[in-house]
């Protein structure tokens, strides 16, 4: 929840993790088979809910949330557990909001489904982070232990 001091919650988001199935989504799958990786699934973290209040849309906090999602991401979750996407349910009327956020519709999603199945694909926005860091800290190892400066898996 985002917690203002005298409004109380102007927002919410809650994360469940998930995973992508390849199979419907070809250009995904031929992706990953173009690199030599046959998986039928890959891991993801979805955005169950997310919502700004009605009163407080237009001034951010919406894009606040997901920079919060995302830097978790890459913080927390990564560095612990496989995850390559970002997964999200868009209500139709929010579809344009993620593609301004990069986000991508998945593809044949379900006909019978009012919402639209979206996905973030980490890998750039992560190899950025790392390229950030090392461009910081330098990507030598200790000149006597040869230890990297930093262990990213
Ligand atoms: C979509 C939603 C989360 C946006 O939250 P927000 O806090 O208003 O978003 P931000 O303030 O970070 O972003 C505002 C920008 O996005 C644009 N925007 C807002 N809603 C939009 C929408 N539905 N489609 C396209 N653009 C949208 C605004 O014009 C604004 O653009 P600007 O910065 O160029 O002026 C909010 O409108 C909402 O809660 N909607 C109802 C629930 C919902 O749809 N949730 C998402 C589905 S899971």
């Amino acid at each position: 929840m985002v917690m203002h001091p005298e409004h109380g919650c102007v927002g919410y988001f809650s994360l469940l993790t998930d995973s992508i199935n390849l199979k419907p989504n070809k250009e995904l799958k031929q992706k990953w088979e173009s690199k030599g990786i046959r998986f039928n699934a890959l891991p993801a973290l979805k955005i169950g809910r997310l919502a700004t209040h009605k009163d407080h849309e237009g001034k951010g906090i919406g894009r606040t949330m997901i920079a919060n999602i995302l830097l978790a991401v890459l913080t927390s979750i990564i560095p612990k557990a496989g995850c390559r996407y970002i997964t999200v349910d868009a209500l139709p009327n929010a579809v344009q909001w993620y593609e301004q956020l990069k986000f991508k519709k998945l593809e044949k999603a379900k006909e019978h489904q009012h919402n639209v199945a979206m996905y973030l694909d980490l890998e750039e926005l992560f190899t950025a982070f790392i390229n950030k860091i090392k461009e910081t800290v330098g990507d030598q190892g200790h000149a006597s232990t040869g230890h990297p400066p930093f262990y990213y898996p």
